[in-house]
């Protein structure tokens, strides 16, 4: 299992990042980032000019990925310690990327709406958030996703004021083995606006 985590932290993940949208420079938190899959990659992609924000209420895991971080050299990656509320402490409209990668299925739905508000506040004008809604009725089915499909999910965060600019199934990486999964992408505004 450890070989498709090398993996894809050696360049698969970039690859993936990029793909959805995440560039040089950019402020970046990931929220629930566990042992670090997307944060690693992100601090790649984003280099020594951007930033990436890790917040994770497990801190075991954050540990692991700041031991990670630094024996790869990466001075660009920023913990945050959470017990698990759903304030973030961060500024408004200061960050270009959000990503809440196999998070959700930990929230009830009134949680889920804070952490959408949150994302809201704290996303520039013209950022993006990332979800990639693991764990719903046809995916996995588990705890608080266990009744809905990906349409509900998409809804949800609509209502939530955000605009639905498209989706991407896509390989990727959840655990620590390889699948495929949808990837859901929200502008805060939409182009043009
Ligand atoms: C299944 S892991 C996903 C890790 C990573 N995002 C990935 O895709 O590889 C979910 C993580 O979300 C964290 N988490 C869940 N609810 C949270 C909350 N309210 N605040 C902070 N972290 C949370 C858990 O501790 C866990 O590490």
């Amino acid at each position: 299992m450890e070989n498709n985590v090398k993996k894809w932290l050696r360049g698969e993940g970039e690859a993936f990042l990029k793909d959805i949208g995440i560039r040089k420079g950019q402020t970046i938190l990931d929220f629930g980032c566990g042992v670090g899959h997307y944060t690693i990659p992100a601090a790649k992609v984003t280099g020594k000019e951007g930033k990436v924000y890790a917040i994770d209420k497990d801190m075991d895991a954050l540990q692991q990925l700041m031991q990670r971080a630094k024996s790869e050299g990466f001075k660009n990656v920023v913990p945050i310690k959470t017990s698990g509320e759903l304030k973030i402490n961060l500024e408004n409209e200061s960050v270009d990327v959000v990503l809440l990668y196999d998070v959700l299925h930990y929230m009830d739905v009134k949680e889920r709406r804070k952490i959408y508000d949150e994302v809201y506040r704290i996303l520039k004008s013209d950022g993006f958030f990332s979800v990639y809604p693991k764990h719903l009725k046809s995916d996995g089915a588990l705890w608080n996703l266990s009744g809905m499909e990906l349409e509900a999910i998409v809804k949800e965060i609509k209502r939530e004021k955000f605009y639905f600019e498209r989706k991407f199934f896509k390989s990727l990486i959840h655990d620590d083995n390889y699948d495929k999964g949808y990837i859901l992408k929200f502008k805060k505004e939409r182009e043009g606006n």
